[in-house]
């Protein structure tokens, strides 16, 4: 097992269907930037085979499915149907909700049960000025139709000064009410959001003024999470729970297990590295050739995490997902 001083090792995988999304959030794309098709995306056979390497090198456990926007590329069939067989103990999948509706069923049957359902207002207006893409209604009819088939849901939502802070009690009530887990992420500087000027400090919403927004309205006990989360978790006592991911307040990077694999083939072992590393010509090759190689990159992309804090970076969510 590749293990390194902090005796951090790769236990999740985070593989990226597509770069491709039917959104342009305003903390993803920057403005004026246009929606390009994704290119060169790897085939769903080369990402299953890459994931059951993964397995055997890197001692991959659970597996999340990300984008982009996973739900809009045409080879989740195929690589929803390929993992199943891996012996993975838990598969997780995020989307934006917009297709969730129509994709359900090939999830359930893909035996995929928990989902992380990325909605930042349940205002209208406001999810367009955000979103830039997609409908709220749909993306609600989509969590309604996945509760209903017993799905387990997390919603992500992102506060960003100005925007959505309005939004933090009715969210959370929202998710209450429905027995799903709010969880607050607190804005990274990725992407656009990393250079000077990009206005991060104005938007950003820490923790602590998170807190005492949801303190006004509910008492809450901090709750227990799994050693290697990301999301701190808090407890309304007889009413659910909801989560905190303080990329900047409570910094999490000593513990972190993730590993993330992109549509275009690339590993990379820390979001706010600019390393990464191609491993795509290494998924057509046989296991006894793949696997000495892959080794070799995991154990550098284990060198890219940060010692202590995200200190940010110029890879975006939309071609790595979260
Ligand atoms: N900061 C915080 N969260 C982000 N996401 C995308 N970009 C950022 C950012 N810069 C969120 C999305 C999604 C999750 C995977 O990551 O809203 O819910």
């Amino acid at each position: 097992m590749i293990v390194d001083r902090q005796g951090r090792r790769f236990r999740n995988l985070r593989v990226s269907l597509t770069a491709a999304c039917n959104y342009a959030c305003t903390y993803c794309v920057p403005d004026g930037k246009r929606l390009v098709a994704a290119q060169d995306e790897l085939s769903a056979d080369a990402l299953v085979r890459g994931v059951a390497y993964l397995i055997e090198a890197a001692g991959i456990e659970r597996l999340r499915i990300t984008g982009g926007e996973p739900l809009v590329s045409p080879r989740l069939d195929a690589f929803v149907r390929g993992i199943g067989s891996l012996g993975l103990k838990d598969i997780g999948l995020t989307t934006n909700g917009q297709l969730l509706a129509r994709k359900l069923p090939l999830l359930l049957d893909a035996g995929i049960k928990r989902l992380n359902v990325s909605l930042d207002t349940l205002d209208a207006e406001a999810f367009r000025r955000i979103a830039r893409g997609g409908d709220l209604a749909t993306v609600l009819e989509g969590l309604e139709a996945a509760r209903d088939a017993g799905m387990r849901i997390k919603l992500n939502m992102v506060p960003l000064r100005g925007q959505n802070l309005d939004q933090v009690l009715p969210m959370l009530a929202y998710c209450l009410e429905r027995g799903f887990e709010l969880r607050f992420i607190e804005l990274m500087r990725m992407g656009h959001l990393s250079k000077p000027g990009a206005g991060f400090a104005q938007q950003f919403v820490g923790m602590p003024e998170l807190l005492e927004l949801i303190a006004a309205h509910y008492d809450y006990v901090q709750a227990d999470a799994p050693l290697d989360a990301t999301a701190l978790r808090y407890e309304i006592p007889g009413a659910g729970t909801f989560g905190i991911i303080a990329n900047e307040s409570v910094p999490f990077c000593r513990t972190c297990s993730r590993l993330r694999l992109s549509s275009t083939g690339w590993l990379h072992g820390c979001l706010s590295s600019s390393n990464r590393h191609y491993v795509g010509d290494l998924l057509d090759k046989p296991r006894h050739q793949a696997l000495p190689a892959l080794q070799g990159l995991l154990v550098k992309a284990l060198a890219d995490k940060q010692e202590i804090a995200f200190a940010g970076g110029v890879t975006v969510m939309k071609i790595i997902g979260g």
